[in-house]
């Protein structure tokens, strides 16, 4: 039988920006936080790199805010940048404190007490300043937050718990704009249950699923945009779909991530001759932003007919090589790749989704009571193209302001009672689950050969009139039987698929991520794509 549960916070999502919102409110609230598999299937455990901050005393706010409004070619908003950049060194503070173990350098132990952490460079960069614990930054701060997460009595963890749809004042037609909670699928009992809560969080990553290739785990649907959208929320910048440059390419590998701090670190870009390329595209040649690495490594590969490009660090001492990038070191040498001695096979493939549901700098949506953190966000602070490693830091810096938020509104805002039972009376069991598998497959598929690295009109209009068939068959099937994840899921990026498509056909020009043939130049006035639900301002 479904069930009713009242939190004072329902945090939807376990990755760094849910945990850490979780973390930061007070200990008297009762916290739910959702995950929809395990616990470590979201992005953050997966994240190599490390953590963007200004921690060394020959960097300064100024550059950081420099590099990252050039990355985000023209269209990050300036104040969200500086806001970000501000609270860095803060929010890694609190990371250290909560007992993240970065990799420490031994050649600049101080004894001031200041940061004694060894940090890293990436593409877009002009200082080392990526904070990090070896090559599996993710790993370790997701598995510190969550120890200290399961020692507060306040925070209930539940696994297997899928959210399907937010629950609003509007969709209840009641008065008012609140959220109030939402419906959640628990996946044991296969029962919807109805979580109540005084205030909703979506924390649930990006939607690079979307794409045949991803570097993401196979949760990252996008399920935080889709339920913001429904339930009236304004999305900004979708078109803006980051791909990673470097992924390795092995028929098993399934798109495993090797971190740009090898490039950091001076790993070399080649082609299958052995030739470098990256310096004919840009000055900065593999340090260049993503979008610009991503587009050349395309280029090349298009314009020599080959399956992938090489990165080579096997000009850097072995003992450096696995100190530094055990993960990638083991996991090549899983596919038989020895990357102290020999260069490493790669593609770009789908990795960051930088564009979001509308935020303040609390976090707050357009819906009263319902915030959006982390990669479900859009902040302002990506722009046309995220710098790599900023998006954990905004993780961190957006969880704790919504967190404060949420902090002074305790007073005002009471639990919502009365709240209606998830109805299952119309529906039954799928007879024909394939039809499921086909539609991931296809939406997947068309994603990746339309809306990639380069686009067209033409491409986008066979893009879009596919997802509407796909999400009328979508609609359908979800009217008249039962739930599951996958179907769950599926109408998530149908959803946010139909957006990205949508936000991509009205941007007019070429800029950072977004490149189309049609319109190869970029205009000199940046403005973002926002999009309105239907029910917005009614
Ligand atoms: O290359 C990487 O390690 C990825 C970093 C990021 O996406 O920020």
């Amino acid at each position: 039988m479904s069930q009713h549960h009242q939190h004072d916070v329902l945090v939807i999502g376990s990755g760094a920006a849910g945990l850490t919102l979780a973390l930061t409110l007070p200990e008297h609230l009762r916290i739910a936080v959702l995950s929809k598999g395990n616990l470590a299937n979201g992005s953050t455990y997966w994240a190599q790199g490390g953590v963007a901050a200004v921690l060394d005393d020959t960097d300064t706010i100024e550059s950081h805010v420099e590099d990252t409004l050039n990355a985000g070619a023209g269209l990050c908003r300036e104040e969200a940048v500086r806001f970000t950049v501000e609270h860095s060194r803060e929010a890694i503070q609190w990371l250290i404190d909560q007992g993240v173990p970065f990799t420490r350098d031994d050649q600049t132990a101080r004894e001031d007490g200041g940061f004694e952490f060894h940090l890293t460079r990436e593409g877009g960069h002009s200082h080392r300043r990526i904070i990090h614990a070896a090559d599996a930054t993710g790993a370790a701060i997701f598995k510190t937050l969550l120890e200290q997460a399961r020692l507060r009595a306040n925070i209930e963890m539940l696994e297997q718990h899928v959210a399907v749809d937010l629950i609003t004042e509007r969709k209840l037609d009641l008065a008012g704009e609140r959220c109030l909670g939402a419906y959640v699928l628990n996946r044991a009992s296969g029962e919807v249950d109805t979580y109540g809560a005084r205030f909703v969080i979506l924390a649930t990553g990006g939607a690079a699923k979307v794409y045949l290739y991803t570097s993401n785990p196979d949760g990252a649907c996008g399920d935080g945009i889709a339920m913001a959208w429904r339930a009236g929320c304004r999305v900004g910048n979708l078109e803006f779909n980051q791909f990673h440059p470097t992924c390795l390419y092995h028929p098993q590998a399934k798109s495993f991530l090797v971190t740009e701090a090898l490039r950091g670190e001076g790993a070399l870009l080649k082609l299958p001759g052995g030739e470098r390329f990256m310096q004919r595209f840009d000055a900065r040649a593999e340090l260049a932003p993503r979008d610009i690495v991503a587009r050349a490594i395309d280029h090349e590969m298009k314009r020599l007919g080959v399956d992938c490009v090489y990165l080579d660090i096997s000009h850097k001492p072995a003992d450096f090589i696995k100190a530094h990038f055990p993960t990638v070191y083991e996991r090549c040498l899983d596919f038989g790749i020895d990357i102290t001695r020999e260069p490493i096979p790669v593609v770009p493939a789908a990795h960051y989704t930088c564009g979001g549901v509308l935020v303040e700098q609390t976090g707050q949506t357009d819906v009263p009571g319902l915030y959006a953190i982390g990669e479900t966000s859009f902040t302002g602070l990506h722009g046309a193209n995220r710098m790599a490693s900023n998006s954990l830091l905004e993780c961190f810096v957006y969880a704790r302001a919504a967190a404060a938020d949420i902090v002074q509104q305790l007073d005002d805002v009471g639990m919502p009672t009365g709240l209606p039972c998830w109805d299952a009376s119309q529906v039954t069991d799928s007879d024909e689950d394939v039809i499921i598998a086909h539609n991931w497959d296809e939406l997947r598929r068309f994603m990746w050969d339309y809306v990639g690295i380069v686009r067209t009109n033409k491409r986008l209009q066979r893009a879009e009139h596919r997802v509407r068939l796909l999400l009328d068959e979508i609609d359908e099937f979800y009217s008249n039987y039962k739930v599951s994840r996958d179907l769950i899921e599926l109408r998530n990026l149908a959803q946010v698929a139909e957006l990205m498509i949508r936000s991509a056909m009205e941007r007019k020009e070429s800029r950072g991520l977004h490149y189309t043939l049609d319109y190869p130049q970029q205009l000199p006035e940046a403005k973002d794509t926002i999009l309105q639900p239907p029910t917005y301002g009614d």
